[in-house]
C-alpha cells in the first residue's frame, strides 16, 4: 500500500458498513480519503473514530449520489481541494432483498 500513501480517495456510502470499514483501511495507509453519503452526522462519526495518529485523513462529505447537483458538486470539490483523485470507490447503495419472486 505504500505507493497510495498521501494519495487522494473518494468512498460512497462512507457512513457505515463496507464504505466505511474502506475510508478506515485507507486513512490507516495514508490516504486522504473523501467519504460522502447523505448524512453528514453519521461520516463525521466516522471521522471521529479515527485516531488522531493515523497518518491518514476523513474528510466528509455531504452528497447524494442519486441527485446529479450533488455529484457535480462532489467532484467540483474534489477537483479544487486535491486536483486529483487516484482512487474511487463507488459503493453506496442498497442491497434490495428479493423474496417469493418466480422468474
Ligand atoms: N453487505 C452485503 O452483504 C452486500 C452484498 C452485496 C452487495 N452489497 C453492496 O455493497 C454496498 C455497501 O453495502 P453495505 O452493506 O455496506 O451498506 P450499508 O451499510 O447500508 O451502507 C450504505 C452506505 O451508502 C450510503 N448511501 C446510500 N444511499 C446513498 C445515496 N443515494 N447517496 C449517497 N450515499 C448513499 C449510506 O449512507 P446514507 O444513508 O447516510 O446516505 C451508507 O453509508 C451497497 O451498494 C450494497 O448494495 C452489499
Amino acid at each position: 500500500m505504500n505507493k497510495w500513501f498521501g494519495k487522494v480517495a473518494l468512498v460512497t456510502g462512507a457512513s457505515s458498513g463496507i464504505g466505511k470499514n474502506i475510508s478506515i483501511q485507507l486513512a490507516e495507509h495514508g490516504l486522504k480519503v473523501i467519504g460522502c453519503g447523505r448524512n453528514l452526522d453519521n461520516l463525521s462519526s466516522v471521522k471521529n473514530e479515527i485516531p488522531k495518529s493515523t497518518k491518514g485523513e476523513f474528510i466528509p462529505f455531504k452528497c447524494d449520489i442519486s441527485n446529479e447537483e450533488d455529484v457535480v458538486h462532489l467532484f467540483s470539490f474534489v477537483k479544487t481541494k486535491f486536483k486529483e483523485l487516484s482512487i474511487l470507490i463507488n459503493n453506496a447503495g442498497l442491497a434490495l432483498e428479493v423474496r417469493n419472486t418466480y422468474f
